[in-house]
């Protein structure tokens, strides 16, 4: 556990809060812990759907605590690469809620979401460069394929920060909202997705991220999931809602 990070469940989200807004929600190795231990948890319970992330403040995350960086080793055991490993293989829908800046793993955490709301003062800046450091995260990979080739070099390279509409028109945030709202509609968002089934959600995002270069092998891993799909609980129950003009209850 740690005192900077707060986590807790809302209908079937599990929200993750920076708490540490004296240290623009810098991340600590504690910090780092709590939350994979939380994912990893996660994965076990069938109840949860989505994983919100936020911060309070005026800031999401200015990302790695720079005081952290200098104590501890990038070791096999270290709290980030729990971590990272939990958001980049969690089968639960990723939500991000930011405002002021988004640094460093706050900017990259990004990459792995689903569903990014931003409010206008929000800025991403990828700046490891900027200190001597490279990218992480799985960016050096995500952030071309999210903006391309020559986009994603200028980021990583200069490392300078992208306002909320750069972003949106980027493609590295989904909506831009009044400030101070980014929240509730991330919240919004999540709260859709409760109605939805919560296999083939699942299933979905493992696709999105599914590791298959060529169209013709991601084609047989869809088909894969595809047939299991097909053989489950709640496509029946889809079908028979459909049948029966009524909604689909996915609970049941
Ligand atoms: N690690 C440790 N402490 C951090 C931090 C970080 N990543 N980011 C901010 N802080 C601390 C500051 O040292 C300061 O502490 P103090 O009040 O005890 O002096 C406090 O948080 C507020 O930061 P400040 O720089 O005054 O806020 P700002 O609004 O002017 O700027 C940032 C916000 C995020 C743009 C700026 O703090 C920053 O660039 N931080 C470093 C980001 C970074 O390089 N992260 C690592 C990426 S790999």
């Amino acid at each position: 556990m740690s005192e900077f990070v707060e986590i807790v469940m809302r209908g079937a989200s599990l929200e993750i809060v920076f708490n540490r807004a004296g240290k623009k929600n810098a991340i600590t190795g504690g910090m780092y812990s709590a939350m994979a231990d939380a994912l990893f948890a996660a994965e076990a319970q069938p109840e949860v759907v989505s994983v919100i992330f936020s911060g309070h403040g005026a800031g999401f995350c200015s990302g790695n605590d720079l005081q952290d960086f200098l104590s501890t080793p990038m070791t096999e055991k270290a709290p980030v690469l729990a971590f990272l490993k939990a958001i980049s293989t969690t089968s639960k829908v990723m939500i991000a809620a930011v405002q002021g800046p988004c640094v460093g793993i706050g900017a990259t955490l990004l990459l792995h979401c689903d569903h990014v709301v931003a409010a206008p003062s929000a800025s991403l800046s990828f700046n490891f460069v900027k200190i001597a450091l490279v990218p992480e995260a799985g960016s050096s990979l995500l952030l071309p394929r999210a903006v391309g080739r020559l986009k994603a070099a200028e980021l990583l390279l200069l490392g300078e920060p992208v306002a909320a509409d750069e972003a949106l028109r980027l493609g590295l945030v989904s909506r831009v909202v009044g400030e101070g709202e980014q929240l509730a509609a991330a919240r919004a968002f999540a709260d859709k997705l409760e109605a939805l089934p919560p296999k083939a959600l699942m299933a979905t995002r493992r696709l999105l991220n599914g590791s298959s270069r060529t169209v013709e092998a991601r084609m047989a891993e869809e088909v894969g999931v595809f047939d299991q799909q097909l053989r489950s609980p709640e496509f029946k129950e889809a079908v028979a809602a459909f049948m029966q003009k009524r909604a689909p209850d996915f609970k049941k």
